[in-house]
């Protein structure tokens, strides 16, 4: 699709937010949305307008009265595309409303100005990409931003399928990039936590490379980084950010022998970091981009979305030292989902997997532990995961996760869930590849088949195809 599009969109949002005295921006809590929040808030100060954010956790007719209702414009970011009939009900007109977005759109009667990358044929850029984008065309020395496009596009996982950032959200890099505060290490090793995880650790716990004797076994891994020469340096393993040049190139290729060795594939074994020049080594946890948006996500899904933006703003103070027992507290809580699931095991479906987990952990994390554990599970099916909503005990929250293989076989979990989800008088929404819903207590089980019922149309009809 064309670039003019886009422009002209990016355009009419300066246009309204230059006219405009007062804005809020009403932003979703994971690490997209806190830093779309930061960018446009940032951007729409320097200019001497006063806004105000209201972070949720979705739009849906349970948060819908944290909205105000003044005459300020409002700019909904990392959603708002999906509820296009819910904004209408809260009566807001046209030129009262800029949507921010990169969820599937699901328009009302009214139309509303939606700076959507899906409606350029962008499907790997996030919300934050175009919140810069817009930030960029109010003013353009506001490329010190980037960075937090970066930080938003990596936090979604728009990264995954291509292992590097592309389109939008590359040329958006090489603003960061040119800004100087953004350095890229390109096709390095494919591990998460280069910057805070302990080596073996890091190695043991990668999704993506399956070695033998090291995967999900850190004893396997140091035994293999010691053979190397590569120990502790005063009790304590390095983070792969500590190496020199030489050593990662030595652990790198040892590692590509021993998985070739093994009959395994290298496909997923590289991929392009993101690190921060701005930041400080006493900060480990923002020095990439990835652990960066872990960070952020540890705020915003534990109900301190405020505190993940005063970080993008750069606080390093209080809200800094705040910020790290979160994330400490955010990590032990996805591995124990993680753990809950592997141990207790999920329900076998024809065409997805199922858990419910209750009220064991917040529904707003659990979507993240099902990604991760898919891996462990059977890859080769969408996992469905239920918990009870935290905002009203009517209401259960399902969220999906699938890998980009399944994508390619027609399955579509947002279109499915939102399927499903009206047909149960719940609302749901997302993307192909993740996505979520609140429906009725009472109807899960109806739902669950539903669903899979959906998911073996969505396979069948690749397979008729192919
Ligand atoms: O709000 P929404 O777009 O922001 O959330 C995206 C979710 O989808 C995140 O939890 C992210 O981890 C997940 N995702 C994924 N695999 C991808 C892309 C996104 O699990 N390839
Ligand atoms: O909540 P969870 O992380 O599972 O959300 C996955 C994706 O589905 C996100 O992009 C989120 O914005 C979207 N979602 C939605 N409507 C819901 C719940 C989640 O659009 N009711």
């Amino acid at each position: 699709m064309s670039d003019i599009c886009l422009d002209a969109d990016l355009a009419a949002a300066a246009e309204v937010i230059l006219a405009s005295d007062a804005v809020t921006i009403i932003s979703h809590i994971d690490a997209d949305g806190i830093t779309s929040e930061s960018i446009l808030s940032q951007a729409i100060s320097r200019l001497g307008i006063s806004v105000k954010t209201t972070f949720i956790r979705q739009l849906d007719p349970l948060t819908l009265h944290q909205i105000p209702q003044d005459d300020s414009l409002k700019i909904f970011s990392d959603l708002g595309s999906g509820q296009q009939i819910l904004i209408e009900q809260l009566g807001f007109e046209s030129d009262q409303v800029i949507i921010v977005d990169h969820h599937v759109s699901q328009p009302g009667e009214r139309e509303y100005l939606e700076v959507n990358s899906l409606k350029y044929g962008e499907h790997k850029t996030s919300a934050a990409g175009i919140a810069y984008l817009i930030a960029r065309e109010l003013d353009s020395t506001n490329k010190d931003l980037a960075k937090l496009g970066i930080v938003g596009n990596v936090g979604d996982m728009m990264d995954r399928e291509d292992l590097r950032l592309t389109g939008l959200s590359h040329a958006i890099l090489k603003d960061a990039i040119d800004h100087g505060n953004v350095e890229i290490w390109e096709r390095d090793l494919n591990i998460y936590g280069i910057s805070t995880r302990p080596l073996p650790n890091a190695l043991a716990y990668t999704d993506d490379i399956d070695i033998p004797g090291i995967s999900n076994d850190v004893s396997g891994a140091q035994r293999f980084l010691e053979h190397l020469g590569i120990s502790q340096i005063q009790g304590r393993w390095p983070v792969w950010q500590d190496l020199s040049f030489e050593e990662k190139q030595l652990v790198t290729s040892a590692l590509v022998e021993y998985v070739i060795a093994h009959n395994r594939s290298t496909e997923r074994m590289f991929i392009d970091h993101y690190l921060f020049l701005d930041e400080r080594r006493d900060y480990a946890p923002l020095l990439n981009a990835s652990e960066y948006a872990t960070l952020l996500n540890s705020c915003g899904r534990w109900s301190k979305p405020l505190l993940g933006s005063a970080i993008c703003r750069g606080d390093r103070g209080v809200s800094y030292q705040e910020a790290d027992i979160m994330l400490r507290n955010h990590r032990s809580k996805i591995r124990e989902v993680l753990e809950y699931i592997t141990d207790n095991g999920v329900s076998e479906y024809s065409h997805m997997l199922f858990i419910h987990v209750g009220g064991r952990f917040p529904d707003t994390i659990v979507g993240i532990g099902a990604g991760m554990a898919l891996s462990r599970l059977n890859p080769k099916k969408p996992i469905l995961i239920m918990c009870e909503d935290s905002m009203d005990e009517t209401v259960t929250k399902v969220s999906m996760r699938t890998k980009p293989d399944v994508i390619k076989s027609g399955v579509d979990l947002q279109a499915a869930l939102s399927t499903a989800a009206e047909r149960y008088g719940g609302s749901g929404g997302g993307h192909k590849i993740a996505a979520g819903a609140f429906i009725p207590k009472d109807v899960e089980r109806e739902f669950v088949e539903d669903v899979n019922r959906i998911l073996a149309e969505q396979f069948g009809a690749s397979e008729s195809n192919s």
